[in-house]
């Protein structure tokens, strides 16, 4: 199994200068609310917080990611991913939905250059990492989704764009048909505990995400999507297989063990299959 300190991981040294943000650690990436909070705020005098505190200092990848100015451990489950299945090429158009803070983007940006077009989704108003933009707002909306188009149609027909341009035509949008290599998505919301609720949340970003794939993958891209384990996984995945020539379950070791995070890794997009094919227009929303 590949660790942070595998030197085939890609990222390490070649590009340390350009991370430049603030650190933040995997769990404070889950909490949309707490990740724009100091951690001293965040996770103070109390039990849990110590042992946080304790788990975060032995947890290897999170010293790791410091050493390698990552934004967050999560980058160790893509890095996993992509050493496994070798998502990334140079001048690629990557979508990483649920990029904030940013370190799956600085992954994404340091293995598909030169020239790749990396566009990071985020709820939360995160700058992203150099060499990528954004598009800030809830993926679940339809206008989100709507400047999301334009933007990936913008960079299409400019080859290279620094901001959101609302203004393109519709027409324009349109373009954004079999444009994309990669979708990723590492959506999740804040976890309520409660593990049904947890999860049909998840479920729902999941085919949120997998629409989207369907609607931009080029024939023979790749879709990565994390979910939480449960009873409507299956239905997902026999979506999935739809779409995808390959599908794959995948725990990567950065994954904490008693979470129920997964992740479905989607290769090679069938040529042809339609959105309303894969979901039968009953489910197609
Ligand atoms: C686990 S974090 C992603 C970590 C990121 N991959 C990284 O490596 O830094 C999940 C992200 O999903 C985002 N998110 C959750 N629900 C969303 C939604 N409906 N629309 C857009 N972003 C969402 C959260 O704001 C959060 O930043």
């Amino acid at each position: 199994m590949p660790t942070p300190r595998s030197s085939s991981l890609g990222i390490c040294g070649r590009r340390r200068s350009r991370f430049i943000f603030p650190l933040h650690d995997d769990a404070l990436a889950l909490s949309t609310a707490a990740s724009r909070l100091p951690l001293q705020a965040t996770y103070s005098s109390s039990a849990s917080s110590h042992r946080w505190k304790r788990r975060q200092h032995a947890d290897h990848f999170v010293q790791e990611s410091k050493e390698q100015g990552l934004l967050s451990r999560a980058a160790f489950k893509l890095i996993e991913i992509d050493e496994k299945h070798k998502l990334f090429k140079p001048a690629q158009t990557v979508i990483d939905l649920g990029f904030s803070p940013g370190s799956w983007t600085q992954v994404v940006v340091d293995r598909t250059a030169p020239n790749g077009k990396v566009i990071g989704v985020d709820i939360q108003p995160t700058r992203p990492p150099e060499g990528a933009t954004a598009v800030h707002g809830d993926f679940l909306r339809a206008d989100t989704l709507e400047r999301l188009r334009v933007h990936i149609a913008s960079l299409n027909a400019r080859g290279a764009a620094q901001n959101e341009s609302p203004s393109l035509s519709d027409s324009l949008a349109h373009s954004v048909e079999n444009s994309v290599d990669v979708v990723l998505s590492d959506m999740l919301m804040n976890t309520s505990g409660v593990a049904f609720r947890d999860h049909s949340r998840s479920m729902d970003l999941s085919h949120a995400a997998y629409a989207f794939a369907l609607q931009t993958l080029k024939p023979g891209g790749s879709f990565v999507c994390k979910f939480l384990t449960g009873q409507e996984d299956k239905l997902l995945e026999s979506l999935l297989r739809k779409g995808f020539a390959v599908v794959k379950r995948l725990k990567p070791e950065a994954s904490r063990r008693e979470s129920r995070e997964n992740y479905f890794v989607c290769l090679k997009r069938r040529h042809g299959v339609s959105k309303n094919e894969v979901y039968n227009d009953d489910m197609a929303g």
